[in-house]
């Protein structure tokens, strides 16, 4: 089946989505972006995706396209008409189009478009596997809080992670861990506590973060909200990733250094379970 994509209020197939070259997202990365779970052609914690989407645009003194209730209920459309059970749903607001000028335009549409992806999220083999990530100097910008489409960053973090021959790369800024390519970072510490960096503007709030922490907190792990080196992560009993595209994913190798044994251990594995439960379970998390 082809997919169905969504462009500024229309249902289309591939072929017929398409945007203007003058759009400023493509000439400015002037967007921002969400990319929601969806298990059992449900969203998982969209309400939450959609809070942070009008921070990053209020943050850009970027107009919304439309009401968020409009923008839910074309998300639901596009699940429905691309049948998707199990995969993300990626939604892209951008300032829309203008001669090219780098203030601002005093007057553009802001343009949403909206597509899906088929993707193994609950059984994916690299939980049972465990990740292993480089680190890589963090070249990005100093506004990390705000989900824009500036990915070029970690995009060459992710290939030089994968040219390295492992899966990911954690980028580190003044000797201390920021985040993952596109996700957060944490360690188990030998203590038992789980330790990942504070928000502020150097890293994304992550939405996946949020309820991880909120879950382990339930389950009695002490939280430390502080940044770590990479020295403290290989030292570590444990690290995990979490994102809305790999839930809480074991890593267990940082630099070539194996963690324990060397395989997912018991914290991130709790922890994966208990979200993917509740996210099949709640939805809002
Ligand atoms: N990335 N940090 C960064 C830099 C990210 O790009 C992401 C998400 C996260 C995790 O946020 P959340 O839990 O809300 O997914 C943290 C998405 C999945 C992406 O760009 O594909």
């Amino acid at each position: 089946m082809s997919r169905t994509f969504y462009v500024n209020g229309d249902f289309v197939a591939e072929e017929n989505a398409k945007i203007s070259v003058l759009d400023r997202g493509f000439l400015f990365a002037d967007a921002v972006y969400e990319v929601s779970t969806v298990l059992k052609g449900k969203l998982i914690d969209n309400k939450a995706h959609l809070k942070r989407l009008a921070r990053s645009m209020s943050e850009l003194s970027m107009a919304p396209p439309c009401s968020e209730a409009e923008i839910e209920a074309a998300q639901l459309e596009l699940i429905k008409l691309n049948e998707l059970d199990e995969g993300l749903l990626y939604l892209q607001v951008s300032r829309g189009v203008a001669d090219r000028d780098f203030a601002y335009p005093a007057k553009s549409k802001s343009s949403l478009v909206m597509f899906t992806q088929v993707k193994n999220l609950l059984n994916s083999p690299m939980a049972e596997q465990g990740l292993h990530v480089i680190s890589i100097p963090d070249m990005r910008w100093k506004r990390r809080d705000i989900k824009t489409v500036g990915l070029l960053a970690p995009s060459m973090g992710k290939q030089a992670a994968l040219d390295a021959g492992v899966h990911d790369a954690w980028m580190v800024e003044d000797g201390l861990v920021t985040e993952g390519t596109s996700n957060n970072a944490y360690i188990v510490t030998k203590d038992r506590k789980i330790q990942t960096r504070h928000l502020g503007h150097e890293i994304l709030s992550g939405i996946t973060r949020h309820a991880v922490l909120k879950f382990a907190a339930e389950a009695g792990y002490t939280i430390v909200e502080e940044p770590f080196t990479i020295e403290a992560a290989r030292q570590a009993s444990e690290a995990f990733i979490t994102s809305a595209s790999t839930f809480v994913m074991p890593v267990v190798n940082i630099d070539g250094v194996e963690l324990g044994d060397g395989k997912p251990g018991p914290v991130s594995k709790q922890l994966r379970l208990i979200y993917i439960k509740a996210a099949l379970e709640h939805q809002d998390l």
